[in-house]
């Protein structure tokens, strides 16, 4: 079977739907990370650069179209993911190391302190530090010999990097010959490579106008401008460089950090102009403060400020912990925050139906990232009143027009996190929350339940199958393992034959083999005669299915497993169990009673199917399924074994069997495996290791059973 299919001729970036688009950008991910894995990692690329490239340039073209597909994991932003050819690797003299991180200023106390005790310095001796911006960009190594350039490398894991010299020959900021006389035979200079904001954006304009790689933020953005296999093209890249910390030298020519610093001036280099010596924790603690209040307005990336003991000689004395000096710190920034307009409101409709508000922003740099987009999480969030979950600043609300206050830390997603009620304009506008989904059902929308059965915030399109946004995803629940199983039809094939419009809904599973003589999948690269016979024997196997398979298979929410199992125990047969769903639908109250009756299932469960049958397109896939397929009906419960209707807990660990095996065997046996001990259980079965559920069991006096107790119980 094949891992990846390819189409002949696929479809115009231009043609596609933004749901096709993301299924697409999304099979396009997975194809080029195991093309990258194959070439990188194992050396064994599987098609040739051309292909390659062209993977690469469909794959930037959709990202080009809808940038907000763009994530900092995207193949996109990836360093290892240069368009074609490879960079050889580079052994550093020196290993190139990282830093700890403080947050708190307490953090940057104890890091005083640690150097104090481990110097042996009285409370009166004073230690001066270099107190630094930290840039976030990427780390270079670059290595003179005889004063001239000859390699630079990335930091790679440490220990080795990537060579891009002629890349790194490029940058202004970068001499190719040392200045001044008498410079040591090897010196390695460090620093960091980034591209100013600026920059940036101009870059992601001009790239978007080419249909070409659209960057995340500008430390992204010059590390794929160096992994240019072109240097031309990284000469046409805006790059500057910062030198701060060396590698190997073959001679000192300073003994202070400051005093290295100026060095590099005068060799030729750019050093960071915010520099400063510190002579004690309070004034480093106010450095922070400074340059974070300057952060914004700065035009190039930081994400904190790292400060070093000043004297090389302490410094060679502190020495390292595992991967990090003792002698340095970054002393991290708190979660930026920023302000802007919020232009609108649109709604994201989930792969499971779930809707998500997202407000469209005017674009605004936060934490070192381009944000226009932020999730308002759901109705209440935006109406400002909240229960248990995400929650705005008291007594506020969100309209369209209002300026909002966005924060971002680290990776995390940007937040709303207030409304600058002062700037609401006269004409902001209160947000209605559509009654409809957007998707063309135009279904009705519910607000989910919540674990207690009360409203849920969250809402949801209630389009099952027929929604197109959630078709995808149940038709890969539909043919997974824990559904009908069908052998060598997983997410990915289900992905590629929807989006070729082969299979929309179950039923064309079951269709296919029928349909090849035109569609031919033996001709898709990679599949073969061999493996489209497979994959139809292997979807014929399935055509007999049990009950609970087929019910778990339809999608339906809150209808896992176990609760198909129970439905169909207690239904039997399917023509029982939709007879009495389509009852359900029409709230035909004896059958919502019969439901209610059965065994662990409640409200929610009785909700959820009315909710499916009731809508006509879901009617319409289960009926085109039911033609395909047989139904078996269910295993009925053996009356006569000792357990049936009993309620049984297992606990502890057991030796003879696994847990799940031990509850499949229960309910077999027509007893409910159930999960926590109460007054209503029968039997605790428990094995070493037993906790809290076995005093539970004393407490209400329910009989305990060992594992050989239980199994010769169940024997006869
Ligand atoms: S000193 C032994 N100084 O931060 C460590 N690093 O977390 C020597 N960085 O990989 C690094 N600005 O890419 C140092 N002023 C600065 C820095 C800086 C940014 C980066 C560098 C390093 C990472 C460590």
């Amino acid at each position: 079977m094949a891992k990846t299919a390819q189409p002949k001729s696929p479809p115009d970036v231009a043609d596609l739907t933004k749901a096709q688009a993301k299924v697409e950008h999304k099979r396009l991910t997975l194809e080029i990370e195991r093309h990258d894995r194959a070439y990188y990692q194992e050396d064994a690329p599987k098609i040739s650069d051309a292909e390659y490239d062209g993977l690469r340039r469909r794959f930037n073209a959709i990202e080009a179209r809808f940038p907000e597909f763009v994530s900092s994991d995207s193949p996109s932003q990836k360093i290892g993911a240069a368009p074609s050819g490879k960079f050889k690797k580079v052994r550093h003299a020196v290993p190139m190391l990282s830093l700890d991180n403080a947050f708190a200023e307490d953090d940057v106390l104890d890091f005083v302190g640690r150097i104090r005790r481990f110097l042996k310095l009285g409370e009166d001796d004073s230690i001066d530090f270099s107190a630094e911006p930290k840039i976030d960009g990427l780390s270079m190594s670059l290595r003179y010999e005889e004063g001239e350039l000859v390699t630079a490398a990335t930091r790679g894991d440490g220990a080795e990097g990537e060579d891009v010299t002629s890349n790194i020959r490029t940058l202004e900021d970068v001499p190719k010959k040392l200045k001044g006389r008498n410079v040591p035979d090897i010196c390695e200079v460090r620093g960091e490579v980034y591209m100013t904001k600026k920059a940036f954006l101009a870059l992601n304009e001009r790239q978007k106008a080419a249909g070409d790689t659209i960057f995340a933020n500008p430390r992204n953005s010059a590390a794929g401008s160096l992994r240019q296999k072109d240097p031309s093209i990284t000469a046409s890249r805006p790059l500057g460089f910062f030198a701060y910390a060396w590698g190997q030298m073959s001679a000192m020519p300073e003994d202070t950090q400051s005093g290295m610093i100026g060095w590099f001036e005068r060799c030729g280099f750019k050093t960071n102009p915010l520099t400063k010596i510190c002579h004690s924790v309070e004034q480093l603690i106010a450095f922070h403060r400074k340059i974070e209040e300057q952060r914004a307005r700065l035009d190039y990336d930081i994400d904190g400020v790292v400060y070093k003991v000043d004297r090389l000689d302490w410094q060679e004395r502190l020495g390292f912990v595992s991967r990090t000096p003792r002698w340095a710190i970054a002393h991290k920034f708190p979660a930026e925050r920023a302000m802007t307009v919020l232009r609108d409101i649109e709604i994201q409709v989930g792969r499971t139906g779930s809707f998500t508000p997202v407000g469209k922003l005017e674009p605004i740099g936060v934490g070192g990232v381009i944000v226009q987009n932020v999730t308002l999480h759901n109705e209440d969030y935006i109406k400002g009143i909240g229960g248990d979950g995400e929650q705005l600043r008291e007594g506020r609300d969100i309209r369209i027009g209002d300026t909002v206050v966005i924060q971002r830390a680290g990776d995390v997603i940007p937040q709303v996190v207030d409304v600058v009620i002062d700037k609401r304009p006269d004409n902001a506008k209160p947000y209605h929350f559509p009654k409809k989904c957007p998707c063309p059902l135009h279904t009705n929308v519910v607000r989910e339940e919540t674990a207690t059965g009360e409203e849920g915030a969250r809402a949801r399109c209630t389009g099952e199958f027929a929604c197109p946004y959630q078709k995808i995803e149940h038709l890969k629940l539909f043919a997974s393992r824990r559904a009908f199983d069908i052998e060598g039809l997983g997410e990915k094939q289900i992905a590629y034959f929807f989006e070729q419009g082969w299979v929309k809904e179950p039923a064309d599973i079951f269709t296919l083999e029928k349909r090849n003589a035109k569609l031919k999948l033996e001709d898709i690269e990679g599949y073969g005669q061999t493996s489209v016979r497979n994959l139809f024997g292997a979807i014929e196997e399935r055509r007999r299915i049990a009950l609970e398979r087929f019910i778990f298979g339809l999608g339906m929410r809150h209808v896992g497993e176990t609760t198909a199992l129970a439905l169909a125990r207690g239904y039997g047969s399917w023509q029982a169990f939709h007879d009495a769903c389509l009852k359900v639908a029409r709230d035909d109250e004896e059958a919502i009673a019969e439901m209610d009756a059965l065994d662990q299932i409640g409200d929610t469960v009785i909700a959820s199917i009315k909710a499916y049958f009731g809508e006509s397109h879901n009617r319409g896939i289960v009926e085109r399924l039911t033609k395909e397929v047989t139904i078996l009906d269910a295993e009925k419960p053996k009356s006569n074994s000792k357990i049936a209707g009993k309620t049984v807990v297992f606990t502890g660990s057991l030796e003879k069997m696994t847990r799940d095996e031990a509850k499949a065997m229960a309910e077999r046996l027509g007893a409910k495996a159930a999960g926590s001990v109460s007054k209503k259980t029968d039997y605790v079965v428990a094995g070493p290791g037993a906790g809290s559920k076995l005093a539970e069991a004393k407490k209400h006096g329910v009989e305990v059973l060992t594992e050989d107790e239980w199994l010769k119980m169940i024997e006869g």
